[in-house]
């Protein structure tokens, strides 16, 4: 694991935000901790944009002992772009719409085994089943467990690379259909509703996909996966699943351990992602405060 220590100089600071950040990488399949830097503050232009190239260098960035109220943290997602809605699970109370919870405890504030976030502990990229999935996911952890309840992300533009050629021939000009219905039946959820289906109808995105702002290559698919359009039924989920197998493997995937005060950000479009069902459920709360950045239709 590199252990180096970069300097990164990000301009001259506004109004109360340093202008300089240090980063330290946390695998080689990506991941970095940014540190020295309060992101309840607004960044300046260069800081953003620093930012934002640590983000498309390394996937996935975990700044440590933030402590973002649900406003604050729609102001620095929104930095990014634009934020998707989330009509189920808003944090109660606050002036933050875009903000919704991510979290083990039910209405009654008892933890439980079957949250209504229970898709999340399936390998997925946000939203694969709309039209224009999903950039950015930034989650704020406000309770983890004692140990366990960690997030893992697999690299798929790493996955892609290590196919043998004749794999990324074969997957070359692949689509694969995506849906909402699909999601639930594969994660064992109860049924997609009528009116779901219908506010959510399959969508076809490539199964390799290129990367809107590095060009790279990468596997495009996960939970919400159906079928891989023109092809028999049974063979295109068979070849989905043998992908998938292939990209969740250990050397493709980086394990984050929630500390309270962490702000993770990932790139939907070169990682798929999961939770872990690492801890106890029943007795332990896991929440975190999540917002979205809106991305573009897959090419
Ligand atoms: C998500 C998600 C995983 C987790 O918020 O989109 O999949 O570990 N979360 O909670
Ligand atoms: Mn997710």
């Amino acid at each position: 694991m590199a252990q180096t220590q970069t300097e990164a100089t990000a301009g001259p600071a506004p109004s109360g935000a340093p202008g300089a950040f240090s980063l330290r990488r946390l695998s080689e399949i990506g991941g970095v901790e940014i540190t020295g830097i309060d992101l309840s503050l607004p960044l300046s232009a260069r800081t953003k944009d620093a930012i934002y190239a640590a983000f498309l260098e390394h996937f996935i960035l975990v700044f440590p002992g933030q402590d973002l109220d649900p406003a604050a943290q729609e102001a620095f997602s929104r930095q990014f772009g634009d934020l998707e809605g989330n009509v189920r699970r808003l944090v109660p109370g606050v002036l933050a719409p875009l903000v919704n919870l991510v979290t083990n405890v039910d209405d009654n504030g008892n933890p439980t085994e079957t949250p209504p976030t229970h898709g999340n502990y399936f390998w997925h990229t946000d939203k694969s089943y709309r039209p224009a999935p999903s950039l950015a996911t930034i989650l704020h952890a406000k309770l983890v467990p004692s140990s366990g309840g960690d997030t893992q992300f697999a690299n798929t533009g790493m996955a892609y690379d290590a196919l043998p050629e004749a794999t990324k021939q074969r997957i070359a000009t692949l689509k694969v259909v995506h849906s909402w219905e699909a999601s639930r039946r594969n994660t064992g959820n109860v049924p997609a509703t009528a009116e779901e289906i219908a506010d959510s109808p399959p969508v076809t995105h490539p199964l390799v996909r290129t990367h809107p702002d590095t060009g790279r290559k990468v596997l495009y698919m996960g939970t919400h996966t159906s079928h891989i359009e023109g092809m028999d039924y049974e063979e295109g989920r068979a070849l989905l699943r043998e992908l998938l197998e292939f990209a969740e493997q250990p050397q493709f995937v980086f394990t984050h351990q929630w500390r309270p005060g962490d702000v993770v950000m990932w790139d939907n479009r070169t990682l798929l992602h999961r939770a872990v069902r690492n801890y106890d459920m029943k007795l332990e709360k896991r929440l975190l405060h999540r917002t979205v950045v809106k991305g573009t239709k897959p090419v």
